[in-house]
């Protein structure tokens, strides 16, 4: 018997390129089991007029069909102010900071996780945040740079001040998304940290996702990220309320279907449609059998029909069982 799960609250990582406004609305409309959606980060919105073409992924506030938490991911803490209150003027409630990301171009400027061996940097950011903002502020932040260590202070400067929460991924910035989150790491740190903690990282499938109920018990908050791209029935596993596979099929292929609808109405490159949805297929095809093949065959797709005829064929194929999901992440990481 599935024991339900209804307690857990769960949310959508962001992924840049991929979990924007159509995906998100999309998913809570056929899929669901998400609590929170998390944006994709922005970034150069302005320390003293506020640059509206960088907002469109999160205003209006009102298209979204889910709760939704933009992401800032800078060290100009003028910035972080004035889009904290242009974002709570139109009606968002929380802003999350992004001290996690790994790429070099962001790291290497002291942004995202390039941040994380400067806690003194960090302190000043939120002093003057705080100061200011009327906005609640959380954060997603990685164990460190270049190493785990890194997080002992940055955890002194983030107890100092009133944070929402902090979403924490277990691994640094140069393994990037490679090799494995460490779970025993982010309960040493969930120990010192006084605000509530979410855990993100390596959640694939039921299976993982017991383990690491056992590793981190009274865990109840958790991001869900690779493994809801991989499939999107995961939170909906999890609580206990998963659809029987017809009717997953059926959903699957609305959400696919809206989202194709957007690609035809707004990218007039076919390019650059068939490549946002091959985006998404790199993740997605795992929750088939024979997911390799599924890929190889949307990737070689170089029309729309072609991409139509091989997306097609994938929606005819069986749902990979949790071993196979796990493969696929496997492949992912490795
Ligand atoms: C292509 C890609 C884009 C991402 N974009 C963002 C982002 O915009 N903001 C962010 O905080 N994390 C971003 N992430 C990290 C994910 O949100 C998540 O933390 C990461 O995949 C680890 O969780 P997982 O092991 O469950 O996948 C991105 C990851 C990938 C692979």
């Amino acid at each position: 018997m599935v024991r339900s799960n209804h307690h857990q609250r769960l949310s959508l990582a962001p992924f840049r390129g991929i979990t924007h406004k159509v995906f998100r609305n999309a998913f809570a409309t056929h899929i669901g089991g998400i609590d929170l959606y998390y944006a994709p980060f922005i970034s150069g919105t302005g320390r003293t007029r506020i640059n509206e073409s960088k907002l469109s992924d999160i205003i209006p506030a009102n298209e979204n069909k889910a709760p939704c938490v933009p992401q800032y991911i800078g060290n100009d803490p003028f910035e972080m102010v004035l889009l904290a209150s242009v974002l709570y003027d139109i009606g968002y409630k929380e802003m999350n900071w992004n001290l996690g990301c790994p790429f070099g171009r962001i790291a290497n400027k002291k942004r995202g996780c390039g941040l994380l061996p400067w806690p003194g940097e960090i302190d000043n950011i939120l002093e003057r945040f705080f100061h200011t903002s009327k906005l609640e502020l959380s954060v997603k932040t990685r164990l460190g740079f270049r190493s785990s260590d890194e997080f002992t202070d940055v955890i002194e400067v983030l107890n100092k001040y009133p944070l929402k929460n902090i979403i924490i991924h277990p691994r640094t910035g140069v393994q990037v998304y490679g090799g494995k989150a460490d779970p025993e790491q982010y309960l040493q740190y969930k120990k010192r940290c006084v605000h509530p903690v979410i855990y993100n990282g390596d959640i694939f499938n039921i299976a993982q996702y017991k383990k690491l109920t056992e590793i981190l018990p009274g865990q109840n908050e958790w991001m869900l990220g690779r493994g809801a791209l991989i499939n999107p029935f995961l939170a909906l596993e999890i609580k206990g309320m998963a659809p029987k596979p017809s009717a997953k099929r059926e959903q699957l292929r609305r959400f696919h279907d809206q989202l194709w609808s957007y690609c035809l109405e707004s990218m007039p490159e076919q390019r650059k449609r068939t490549g946002w949805m091959k985006a998404i297929w790199h993740y997605m095809s795992g929750v088939f059998a024979d997911s390799t093949s599924i890929f190889n065959e949307i990737k070689r797709s170089g029309s729309d029909k072609s991409y139509l005829e091989a997306a097609g064929r994938a929606f005819e194929k069986e749902f990979a069982s949790d071993k196979l999901i796990a493969a696929h992440f496997q492949r992912l990481t490795s």
